[in-house]
């Protein structure tokens, strides 16, 4: 039984037809991940003598190295070799065990260079190659496609990112930078000659999607599929299409009719057969992967097959509070005064407040509030040229033709525009004859009271109450506001990080109408990538259970956010179509019996060891989520924001992977400190990894200091992608707090 096989080959991708089938277990030889001791051909060495489990303070013996390193070395025109001495750290790899080759490239993505390595795994037969040069986030790929190509497995590749980590952020020191670098190289090469080789999975994928959502966006998306010919269920929990739009009457900024654009949609969706609609529907339950989703939607008995599904789901006002709303009836939501105004209805003297539950300490800019707002004062004019409309900002943000309307709102329509201050709101009150908005106009100076029948409330957006079902259902992330999160925001902005689910429109954060048509049929498009190639192919790093030490507690199963672990005869067996590679189950495991494809704990370990082998009390240990956290790594460099240079950056996918025995080891060592960083909440790229890895961070605190180690040194960072800033206010206290 697949269970039971002490070397954790994992469940292969179990194809609905018998094709597919065939296919899946065709490539068995092709697909199963190599565990402990089930080393593959000639690329493998034997397995470690001890790694960094069970005894403490036990010093880690790497097995010897008899493998064949290339290490390639990047200038990067002058990112890298302005600031770094290149020649140094190329000659400081070459002295390190198992390194054959090392040089220097001024491009080594060019593809001139990339056909250099290539040559030289060739003709040097190297078996491990490192490239040290700028972040894997963007090209790790282009590495691993050009060894695949030279005939090394592509799992025998590690990449140290010494541009973000060291050439821009340590500009000004040069010797700094260069040790840096060197001991970045170093530990990569410490991994790679513990890498072993390892198989993508295969899974078959056909032409069947589900689209959740009938606005605009799912909409289009539901017509994009269709119209290639693929099977379409398109799924609205309300009894019409067009969702928010049918609120409202002109678009803006072209005063286009809402109405007719829904019904051109709807037309295109009730006119094509390979859509079926179902109005007044949910989505009860969602199991599989991508190619072999089962999927039950409320008032259908049997659950049904697709391949990929796309989120739709739009997005809703927040409810404002303060400004009198909800005790006076004439002040609104701008999607409530939409709604009456779309009647006939005369609102009167109109204020408008902009930027309401948007702009503060817990959200940014919604981005289509000024527009609509705007769009929604000048209809007013249209309409009732006597009326008059105040409209109280804090902040205009518009582009492109928005700027354009806006003067046109502004001119034509005499729009008369105050200007508050961010901490300094508007006040509204009811007064004699209705009601009166107050506020200092920091244009002009003088406090305005402004007279109006109507007062609406511009306010900013959420994801939609059906969002957080779907998040679990879906197994995908979301942020504080119920908006999905997208794979990469540059690239990969309509995918999630789960392969065959995509996402668009206000699903993923307020847009205008055009944005979420286009996102619309840019999810079909991604879509359509796997069903018309006909697979997927997994990225290979899953977790490999080791059955022969496993006491069958259960935990991993349990805490795998994507059940992708099954429990036969209590055995854990790893489902690997499904597995993301995360690696919570293996940083819960207390028998250590679960390791992830090219981030075990040998070679996380070797890292450590190698990072702390000088100066350990100078160094920071930082294990790093290859996400948001190595993306706000990232932005500190890009923004070349100067920060202290004792950090040394281990990336592993997830927080959730950050096992407590790597911890103790670099505390063993009389590191400064450790760091566990990882997506800011709630927004793991693994739904809940880096919720794991705080509560396991707590108990590391305790367990560890009752051990006599210095736990008060086990720090935390949770991170945005854009928080380069707050990743280098952290080295920075840090830094002073230790006295580096
Ligand atoms: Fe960043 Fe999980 S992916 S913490």
């Amino acid at each position: 039984m697949a269970g039971q096989k002490a070397q954790g080959a994992g469940r292969k991708a179990q194809g609905k037809e018998q094709g597919a089938g065939r296919e899946a277990r065709g490539n068995e030889e092709g697909t199963r991940v190599k565990g402990r001791g089930d080393a593959g051909p000639s690329q493998s060495p034997a397995p470690c003598a001890s790694s960094l489990a069970p005894s403490p303070l036990a010093p880690c013996t790497l097995r010897p190295a008899p493998c064949r390193i290339g290490v390639f070395v990047c200038d990067c025109g002058s990112n890298i070799a302005a600031t770094v001495d290149v020649p140094a750290v190329v000659e400081d790899a070459r002295k390190q065990a198992g390194v054959v080759h090392a040089e220097e490239g001024k491009w080594i993505c060019s593809v001139d260079f990339l056909s250099r390595i290539q040559n030289a795994v060739k003709e040097q037969k190297l078996d491990r190659v490192v490239v040290a040069c700028c972040t894997p986030r963007t090209h790790e790929p282009t590495f691993k496609a050009t060894v695949k190509e030279a005939g090394l497995n592509p799992f025998l590749l590690e990449f140290v990112s010494i541009r973000e980590q060291s050439s821009w952020v340590h500009k000004f020191d040069r010797p700094e930078a260069t040790r840096v670098a060197k001991d970045l190289v170093k530990m990569g090469i410490a991994k790679a000659r513990l890498l072993e080789p390892a198989e993508c999975v295969r899974i078959p994928v056909g032409k069947e999607a589900l689209v959740i959502g009938g606005g605009v966006s799912g909409m289009s998306a539901a017509v994009g599929l269709a119209e290639q010919g693929i099977k379409v269920v398109l799924v609205e929990k309300t009894d019409r299409l067009g969702g928010l739009l049918n609120g409202l009457d002109m678009l803006a900024p072209h005063t286009h009719s809402a109405e007719k654009l829904v019904s051109d949609l709807e037309q295109k969706v009730k006119g094509n057969p390979q859509i079926r609609l179902f109005l007044s529907t949910q989505v009860e339950d969602i199991k599989g992967y991508v190619g072999n989703y089962k999927v039950r939607i409320s008032g259908q008995a049997e659950p049904f097959t697709i391949s990929t599904i796309i989120a739709a789901t739009g997005m809703e006002e927040l409810r404002p509070s303060g400004f009198n709303y909800g005790a006076v009836p004439t002040v609104m939501t701008l999607l409530e005064f939409e709604r009456k105004l779309k009647t006939g209805w005369n609102p009167g003297d109109v204020a408008f407040i902009g930027c309401v539950e948007s702009r503060n300490e817990k959200r940014g800019c919604c981005n289509v509030g000024c527009m609509a707002g705007l769009q929604a004062a000048s209809a007013v004019r249209t309409g009732f040229p006597q009326n008059k409309v105040g409209y109280f900002y804090p902040e205009i943000s518009l582009e492109g033709t928005g700027v354009a309307a806006f003067e046109d709102a502004v001119r034509r329509h005499g729009l008369k525009l105050f200007r508050f201050a961010d901490d300094a709101y508007p006040t509204v009150e009811k007064g004699a004859a209705g009601l009166i908005v107050t506020a200092r106009d920091i244009l002009s100076g003088p406090e305005v009271r402004f007279p109006a029948n109507t007062v609406v409330l511009i306010t900013g957006y959420k994801g939609t109450e059906e969002a957080p079902k779907l998040k679990g259902l879906l197994k995908v992330s979301s942020d504080n506001d119920g908006f999905f999160q997208e794979a990469h925001i540059k690239l990969r902005p309509l995918d999630f990080a789960a392969e065959g689910v995509y996402l668009c429109g206000c699903a993923r954060s307020p847009k205008d109408v055009r944005t979420s048509i286009e996102e619309g049929m840019g999810a079909a498009m991604r879509a359509l990538i796997p069903m018309n190639k006909g697979h997927v192919e997994s990225e290979g790093i899953v977790s490999v259970i080791d059955l022969g030490n496993c006491s069958k507690c259960g935990l991993c199963a349990k805490v795998c956010p994507y059940n992708a672990i099954e429990l036969v005869d209590k055995a854990p067996d790893v489902i690997q179509a499904i597995c993301k590679g995360c690696g919570t189950c293996a940083a819960e495991c207390p028998k250590d019996c679960i390791q992830i494809i090219h981030f075990t704990d040998e070679q996380i370990g070797a890292q450590v060891e190698e990072a702390l082998k000088e100066d350990p009390g100078q160094k920071i240990v930082a294990f790093c989520c290859h996400w948001c956290a190595l993306g706000a790594v990232d932005m500190a460099g890009v923004n070349r924001s100067e920060y202290p240079p004792n950090v040394r950056i281990i990336r592993v996918m997830c927080s959730g992977r950050v096992d407590a025995a790597w911890v103790r080891r670099a505390l063993e060592l009389k590191a400064a400190a450790v760091l566990i960083m990882g997506c800011e909440f709630p927004t793991c790229h693994y739904i809940d990894g880096n919720y794991k890895a705080e509560k396991r961070v707590e108990r590391m605190i305790k367990s560890l200091g009752k051990k006599g180690l210095p736990a008060d040194r086990i720090r935390t960072v949770w991170l945005s992608a854009a928080d380069g800033p707050k990743f280098v206010a952290t080295m920075k206290a840090l830094a002073e707090e230790l006295e580096l």
